[in-house]
């Protein structure tokens, strides 16, 4: 069995292959390059792990590479919520047309299953908390409605077709070598500014709530759902702990050992005012367990210069 990874020179995607290869997986990542990080890049070149270049919405080539054993992990995609509103069309185009060309060629190369990585941001503003995968998908960002598009193109080819899905709502993913410039990346950014003696910002009173999950617990919980028996089923993946950002601030700064004083900026129109997922039936049917305690990633995050 060999998984692909789609996007798999971002920050995810290559903390997922070189998880997959230590654990014994053949793995081969593709991507367009667009948002890939050098640091990702060099890193799967010297644990050896194949990157085909290539667009997910290229089908011709897509069925080319795609056999029907492989597992394809599907985390190719624009995930910037701001720009999303500033380009709508380009974000429905890569992650809803994109999602909706590489699940068209997986059922015509028989792949069997599929892993997708969605978003909390389907959700929208949650109008009840902890956000169980019951909850209403009422997205308010092109970026949410193209993640949730994705989902149902996925469900609609699993209907009439053999292919298997497994649907992971990931909520705020941190860990090293993240990019510092998308809203889900807010630990980075804080971590950019304190590391150069500056600052963290926040956005309005920093009462609001986010659920922060280590990358390598996300990837845990990708490498459960690519053995789980419960297939054709959506799964919250978070720690299941809000978490304020004016808390988050006070850590980074404490574990900074600097003596720094958050500066708050005004709201950003739209912005969720809390979001924290209901993780129950990951840990039930997967086997979840989030095992990275948010001041541990936070430390070891300060340890990781890029
Ligand atoms: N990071 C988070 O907090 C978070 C939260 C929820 C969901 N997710 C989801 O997880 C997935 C991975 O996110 P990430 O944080 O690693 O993002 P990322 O931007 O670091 O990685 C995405 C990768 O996909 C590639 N890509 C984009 N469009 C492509 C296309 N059309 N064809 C081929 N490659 C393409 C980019 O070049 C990039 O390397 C995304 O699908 C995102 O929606 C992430």
């Amino acid at each position: 069995m060999r998984i692909i990874i789609t996007g798999g020179a971002g920050f995810i995607g290559h903390h997922l292959a070189l998880h997959l290869k230590d654990k014994g997986y053949e793995v081969l990542c593709i991507d367009n390059l667009s948002r890939a990080s050098r640091s990702a890049l060099t890193l799967l070149k010297s644990h050896e792990i194949p990157l085909i270049k290539m667009d997910v919405q290229d089908y011709d080539n897509l069925v080319r590479i795609l056999s029907d054993h492989d597992i394809i992990v599907h985390a190719a995609a624009l995930i910037d919520v701001e720009e999303s509103l500033l380009k709508p069309l380009t974000y429905f185009e890569n992650n809803a047309l994109g999602t909706a060309t590489l699940v068209k060629a997986c059922v015509d190369n028989n792949v069997h299953r599929i892993i997708y990585l969605s978003s909390a941001a389907v959700y929208g503003n949650p109008i009840s908390l902890p956000i169980a995968e019951t909850h209403p998908v009422d997205p308010i960002s092109p970026y949410g409605l193209s993640k949730a598009m994705g989902e149902e193109v996925i469900r609609l080819y699993s209907r009439i077709s053999d292919l298997d899905y497994v649907i992971l709502r990931l909520f705020n993913v941190y860990g090293p070598r993240q990019s510092h410039s998308s809203y889900a990346g807010v630990i980075a950014r804080f971590a950019e500014r304190i590391r150069a003696g500056r600052p963290p910002v926040i956005f309005g009173d920093g009462m609001q709530t986010r659920d922060f999950i280590h990358v390598r617990d996300v990837c845990i919980a990708i490498e459960r759902a690519l053995i789980t028996e419960h297939v054709n089923q959506v799964y919250n993946i978070g720690s299941g702990n809000p978490t304020r950002i004016i808390d988050l601030a006070k850590i980074m700064i404490k574990l900074s050992g600097l003596k720094l004083a958050p500066i708050h900026i005004p709201p950003r129109q739209g912005d969720i005012r809390h979001s924290y997922a209901d993780i129950t039936k990951a840990v039930k049917c997967l086997g979840f367990r989030p095992s990275i305690e948010l001041e541990e990633g936070i430390r070891e995050l300060f340890q990781f210069s890029d």
